[in-house]
């Protein structure tokens, strides 16, 4: 009889103390990761276009870099599954557009044309536009740039900016930045106009090549969101603040881009 009492009030306790725990860890979760409502399906869809190392590259078969590590903790905060869709970076803000991603993260500069067709988030980082050119170049800077031929990426805001200033005739598109890279080392452009990090990660496998840093343009990148969903405008903007608060923002940055 004895026996019997002792057994059942460990197991008592032993209920009592899961209960406990359960109501706890249920607590302290609520606390730390807010439950994002704006997306019924639970998933947090964005495109990137996974050629701008360090921003976004392959690492075998997956897509890593400062991007997808931001997305990420903005999809954690916010209690969503993540998912990452690589396309031509021509296309990420159509996409966006059509419904098939929620968004995009990719390096993007905030543009008023393209606030005419997406939400953007607040600024995660900046860019600023480069020039790269061949070692032995007489290129020295933007004013060296008239009649020569500009190699950049399609629908960025790179050639935008070189159509832009330096005409259609003289700019070449490509559909990855380093398909431009390609060319300048072939001979086909002069010079690529691209963002400076991507920059210094293409020219650090090429020893003939050098960046040009200029003032040419310094942009804002944030994440591109569907217009149809304010709501997660919001809790995007909230998780974004939260992780800069945090610092996890800047460790995720200073993983990928070390100080100089
Ligand atoms: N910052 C530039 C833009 O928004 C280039 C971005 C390119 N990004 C990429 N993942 N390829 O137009």
């Amino acid at each position: 009889m004895k026996k019997t009492i002792n057994k059942k009030s460990i197991l008592f306790v032993l209920l009592a103390v899961l209960l406990i725990v359960s109501v706890v860890a249920c607590g302290s979760k609520k606390d730390t990761a807010k439950t994002g409502k704006a997306l019924k399906d639970g998933v947090l869809d964005l495109a990137t276009n996974a050629h701008f190392p360090p921003y976004e590259f392959y690492d075998g078969e997956d897509i890593v870099g400062i991007d997808p590590e931001i997305a990420q903790a903005v999809a954690d905060y916010l209690g969503y599954e993540f998912k990452i869709h690589d396309m031509e970076f021509n296309n990420i803000i159509a996409s966006i557009e059509s419904g098939k991603v929620d968004g995009g993260i990719a390096g993007m500069t905030v543009t008023e044309e393209r606030l005419e067709s997406v939400n953007f988030s607040d600024s995660y980082a900046t860019g600023i536009q480069s020039i790269i050119v061949t070692q032995d170049s007489d290129i020295k800077g933007l004013d060296n740039l008239a009649d020569k031929i500009i190699g950049t990426q399609l629908g960025t805001t790179g050639y935008i900016y070189a159509i832009d200033d330096f005409g259609e005739e003289n700019v070449l598109a490509f559909d990855k930045g380093a398909d431009a890279v390609v060319a300048l080392n072939s001979g086909k452009v002069n010079a690529v106009i691209i963002d400076n990090e991507p920059a210094k990660s293409f020219v650090e496998a090429n020893e003939n090549l050098k960046v040009l840093e200029t003032d040419y343009l310094v942009e804002d990148y944030a994440i591109a969101l569907t217009k149809t969903n304010d709501a997660l405008l919001e809790e995007v903007n909230e998780a974004l603040t939260a992780l800069g608060e945090s610092g996890e923002l800047q460790k995720i940055i200073d993983k990928y881009i070390k100080a100089e």
